[in-house]
């Protein structure tokens, strides 16, 4: 197992490229199974995630494999297997959205059950009433979700909240139903509109992506398609925090600012310099960081996955910040490491009050999840003396190259097999 080795206290300079979109990649890869035809896929980032995606589309009976740097190719000529077994989706919540695609196109399917994880109890209730919605029987079992449809039929949906996940599921089942369905409280979020522009693409009549309401009038068949996945608007903002922490400057290329407005706001707010410069962003901090207090929402709020991020950086803040996590109910995992690397932190429920500033220190530290080893990471790059992080394997399901495009920015980083 890998860990990184970080000496910060380097101010971050030159220009990095975001990669594409780990959570549109995902599903967009999914959604190949709903069609016999080729799909191409472009701007795919090299992930743990991704390979997991390709394998598990594999096992599905899909053909699926890298075609160049960034591309894939799935052909979904038939379909073999039904089963998206617990190995997998435990180790990858995504593969959870196979369901809907499964459904609609062989009217059957047999998806393990996530289980919790270190974020929160992350259930999985809003998929299966929209299942439902959409005429599937569905049936608990060993842990399996065990649903049967001869064919799926539009429905309405309400969503409780608007999940991400169950949207896209949904989405993607009643693309090709019978009839009209309407998705009422969607999710919102930038991932949902790529989704359904490549559905569209496919042959797909969806309206009203990016808003509460989506309605979709299912068709027969769905044809191959190219799509390009949007880049990550996560990545995006995790090197505008680096670009922060660490007092530097930084040129981000593909930066979708457009997808990161409540980012950009919250930055500003706490006196980081954010401008547009020739179709890049370019960060930098000059002056003193100061509070701000922080509420993670749907989109278009806060995004729940540039929490950990934020907090890292507010312990360089001078005064007292204040985060409430309103979308998972245990996502202070990094905060206790933060403490241990001299962070002034208080939590109380789903509040964190960070207290600033204060001088970081190099630890030992170990991440639980791919977005608070990257507020470890980020809190390396700016503290003094050596950073160890470990469990790397949580950063290389979501950053692609990561320690490649720091180094690049001057940050002294190195990835060594740990042998402990
Ligand atoms: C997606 C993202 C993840 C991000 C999250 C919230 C991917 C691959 N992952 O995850 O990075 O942090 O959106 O922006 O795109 N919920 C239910 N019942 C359900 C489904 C969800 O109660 O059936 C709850 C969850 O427990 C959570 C909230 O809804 O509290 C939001 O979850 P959801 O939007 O579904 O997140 P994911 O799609 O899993």
């Amino acid at each position: 197992m890998d860990k990184m080795i970080i000496r910060g206290g380097k101010p971050l300079r030159g220009t990095v490229s975001v990669s594409g979109s780990k959570n549109t990649a995902l599903p967009i890869l999914i959604a190949a199974l709903l069609t016999d035809e080729p799909v191409r896929v472009l701007n795919v980032p090299r992930l743990r995630d991704v390979t997991t995606t390709l394998g598990l589309l594999t096992d599905l009976g899909a053909e699926a494999r890298w075609t160049g740097d960034n591309e894939v190719e799935v052909c979904a000529k038939k379909i073999s297997s039904h089963v998206a077994p617990y190995e997998l989706v435990k180790t990858m919540r995504a593969s959870f959205l196979v369901l809907g695609p499964l459904l609609a196109r062989e009217g059957k399917a047999r998806v393990s059950t996530p289980g919790g994880c270190a974020i929160g109890a992350r259930p999985v209730n809003l998929h299966i009433s929209g299942m439902r919605a959409l005429g599937a029987k569905i049936q608990l079992r060993n842990g399996y979700v065990e649903a049967h449809a001869r064919r799926l039929s539009g429905g309405r949906i309400w969503l409780d909240n608007p999940s991400v996940g169950a949207t896209e599921n949904i989405m993607m089942a009643a693309a090709r139903a019978r009839g009209a369905t309407q998705i009422e409280n969607a999710a919102r979020e930038p991932e949902i509109i790529d989704l359904a522009a490549m559905l569209t693409a496919m042959g797909a009549k969806i309206a009203g992506a990016g808003t509460h309401v989506i309605e979709i009038e299912g068709v027969d068949r769905l044809h191959g398609v190219e799509h390009e996945v949007v880049p990550d608007r996560i990545e995006a903002g995790s090197l505008m925090v680096a670009a922060a922490i660490t007092g530097g400057d930084v040129m981000i290329r593909n930066a979708p600012l457009a997808h990161l407005e409540a980012v950009t706001a919250k930055l500003a707010e706490a006196g980081v310099e954010i401008t547009s410069d020739n179709g890049a962003v370019r960060v930098r901090r000059t002056g003193k960081l100061k509070p701000v207090e922080l509420r993670t929402l749907p989109y278009p709020g806060f995004p729940t996955d540039l929490q950990a991020q934020m907090m890292a950086l507010l312990t360089q803040a001078s005064g007292t910040s204040v985060i409430t996590e309103t979308i998972f109910e245990n996502r202070f995992m990094h905060a206790p490491e933060l403490i241990r690397m001299g962070g002034d932190i208080l939590m109380k429920g789903a509040t964190a009050v960070v207290r600033g500033p204060t001088k970081l220190q190099g630890a030992p530290v170990m991440a639980t999840d791919l977005r608070a080893s990257m507020s470890l990471i980020l809190a390396g790059l700016a503290a003094e003396r050596v950073t160890e992080i470990g469990r790397v394997y949580h950063l290389d399901r979501g950053y692609e190259a990561l320690d490649a495009k720091l180094s690049a920015l001057g940050a002294r980083i190195e990835r060594v097999e740990d042998s402990r």
